[in-house]
């Protein structure tokens, strides 16, 4: 989970990593630190906290050299302390190193290291990794002297259970690093005379664009004038280096006063570049490029399964919904951490949806592995290009919407929740949804971002009714149909980033026990959309308000509603079933945005969270 920059060049390597490490901190923010390396002497600089309170507090900037390493924690073994920040140097002080991932047997290891006068600062699994590497360096032959840097590494990980991304320096090999990858995201930047690591682009963009996307089981040795890449086992890999192509100014927050606020307003244009170039030419289905997969073989799929975590399973859960509602065929929605552990039966000609932001959620990735295990096919809908989900499926659809920054989930997820609408469309058209359906549908989906755009303006009454609610402890999410998934998600938006307890419910489930929580103190949002749900709702709001709770109704334009019902009303367009759910996320997004703004919580980096979670 954490951010991991490694840098070798000309320039003074702790600048340009704490630049990197800011740009990475989404990924962990418990503890950040860097360590460069000048002759055979490592200079260190680590602390809990923020990047911003390296700097400020200790000599981070001012270390000397032009070789180095850094991370943001996102702790896993050991409490959020100095001694446990990242890097770590070996107690013979011959290696320094960053780590993101978990070495499962590392308490073993630990055991053997110890008995041969290894010794430890920290609690971390993360140290025994590096004592080992020492270990095995000082075994390694003198004879491969070239190589035994990377030897030693390559020897050491061999033992390694568990997952990692690390970057290591030796102090007997000055302007080297040698990293490796598995299960943890680690890019290679290739710039001009000089060379980058992280683990996402967004820290490498802004001095080349030129990237390698290592792979699970790959170790890379970088000098001042080259790297190469080889394989666990020692086979040589050829790198393919690809370009990125986001700019530098979509990973940064502008104008805005969160990367969050900035996500939410750039939907309308989020979605636009989801959609483009993927409606047939006579306007009445979808196409992707990349699903690898036959219009015949796609025919014969007799129930989906879409796996996915956090707001990506909420966007599952939608696009269940749309696909049995168009398209008639049957869809499991699970968690990706569940799945890989229940053994469900599965039909032969069943087909696997991943759905992943980062597209490095380990549980999704794990998932995935275990239906491609089982023989089936996998295809994944993610936002990063290379990650490691989109490189394992077999197929799939890129999002297409630039870097998401804030931890949660904005435009991300409404975007997913597109592509399940438009994969809804395609099924649907190979089967029973006529030529003017489609023509009407693909017509609908083409409005989502104007609706979104209309939609954005409720900002400011979003913004009065945060100050009147942010003071409450409890609140619920309601919803029916496509908009259950969207109570789910206003319940996670909200908890994830004001820390107000939130659950989410089908309406009319709310009765069967959540209703005990309901008083004046528990405020309840609902979605009322205009069709043949209204009346139901209603019903359901009339419970809460028997009870003397407040209601929120977020409900399309043309509901009624009964005079006095309701405390704060905010109203939505009126829209196709499919884009309902994108357009009625919207106003939960704000209200969570600033509920947790007038608590002047992190927004950005909630406590104990982390972007992607590459931990299981
Ligand atoms: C969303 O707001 C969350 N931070 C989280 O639930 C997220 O959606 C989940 O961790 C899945 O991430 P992914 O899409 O990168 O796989
Ligand atoms: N397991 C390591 C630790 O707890 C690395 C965690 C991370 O990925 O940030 O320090």
């Amino acid at each position: 989970m954490c951010g991991i920059v490694g840098y070798i060049g000309k320039q003074k390597a702790s600048a340009i990593i704490l630049e990197g490490l800011k740009r990475l901190e989404y990924r962990g923010y418990d503890s950040a630190g860097v360590a460069t390396q000048q002759g055979d002497h490592f200079d260190l600089a680590k602390k809990i906290g923020r990047v911003e309170g390296l700097i400020k507090t200790t000599p981070a900037l001012k270390l000397p050299g032009t070789t180095g390493i850094g991370h943001t924690r996102w702790a896993t073994h050991g409490g959020v302390t100095d001694a446990n920040a990242h890097p770590h140097i070996s107690s013979d002080q011959k290696f320094a190193i960053i780590h993101n991932g978990v070495v499962e047997n590392y308490a073993s290891i630990k055991k053997f290291l110890l008995t041969k006068g290894y010794t430890f600062k920290s609690e971390t699994d993360t140290e025994v990794l590096c004592n080992l590497i020492a270990y095995h360096y000082q075994k390694e032959p003198a004879t491969k002297e070239g190589s035994r840097f990377l030897e030693s590494v390559r020897k050491t990980l061999r033992h390694i259970e568990g997952t990692y991304g690390i970057a290591v320096m030796c102090a007997d090999n000055p302007a080297e690093i040698v990293a490796a990858r598995k299960g943890s995201p680690l890019i290679l930047g290739v710039g001009d005379g000089e060379l980058m690591l992280a683990s996402d682009v967004s820290a490498i963009i802004s001095r080349t664009q030129n990237v390698v996307y290592l792979k699970d089981g790959e170790i890379v040795h970088m000098t001042a004038q080259n790297f190469s890449i080889t394989t666990l086992d020692s086979s040589d890999v050829s790198p393919v280096i690809d370009k990125i192509t986001w700019n530098i100014e979509d990973s940064e927050v502008g104008a805005f006063d969160h990367f969050m606020e900035k996500e939410i307003f750039e939907q309308p244009a989020a979605l636009e570049n989801t959609m483009r170039g993927r409606f047939s030419e006579d306007g009445s289905t979808a196409q992707f490029g990349g699903l690898n997969i036959t219009a015949i073989d796609f025919r014969q799929v007799d129930r989906f399964h879409f796996i996915a975590c956090g707001s990506a399973w909420h966007a599952c859960l939608v696009a269940e919904q749309l696909i049995e509602r168009f398209a008639r065929v049957p869809v499991e929605v699970d968690y990706a951490s569940e799945f890989r552990y229940r053994n469900i039966p599965l039909s032969k000609n069943a087909l696997f949806f991943t759905i992943s932001q980062s597209g490095e959620t380990i549980d999704t990735l794990a998932a995935m592995r275990e239906a491609k295990r089982k023989g089936y096919k996998v295809l994944a809908i993610s936002n990063v290009v290379g990650s490691s989900i989109a490189r394992e499926a077999d197929g799939g659809v890129y999002q297409h919407v630039g870097p998401e920054i804030g931890v949660a989930s904005t435009k991300a997820f409404t975007s997913q929740l597109l592509v399940g609408a438009m994969l809804a469309l395609y099924i649907g058209r190979m089967r029973d949804m006529s030529f003017s359906g489609g023509i009407e549908y693909v017509k609908a989906l083409k409005g989502a971002p104007d609706l979104v755009r209309e939609t954005l303006k409720l900002a400011p009454q979003l913004k009065e009714i945060a100050k009147r609610y942010a003071h409450y402890k409890d609140m619920l999410f309601l919803g029916r149909l496509t908009l259950f998934p969207v109570a789910l998600e206003g319940a996670l938006k909200l908890k994830e980033i004001s820390y107000i307890h939130a659950e989410g419910y089908p309406a009319a489930e709310m009765k069967h026990g959540p209703i005990a929580l309901i008083s004046e103190e528990c405020p309840s949002v609902f979605f009322v959309p205009s069709g043949e749900m209204f009346n139901k709702v209603v019903s359901s709001m009339q419970e809460i308000k028997a009870r003397k709770g407040k209601i929120i109704a977020i409900a399309t334009q043309n509901c009624e509603l009964p005079s006095g019902l309701v405390d704060e009303l905010i109203r939505i367009p009126e829209c196709h079933e499919a884009v309902l759910p994108i357009v009625a996320s919207i106003p939960v997004q704000l209200l969570s945005y600033y509920m947790a703004v007038e608590l002047k919580r992190d927004v950005d980096k909630p406590r104990n969270l982390a972007k992607s979670v590459t931990v299981e």
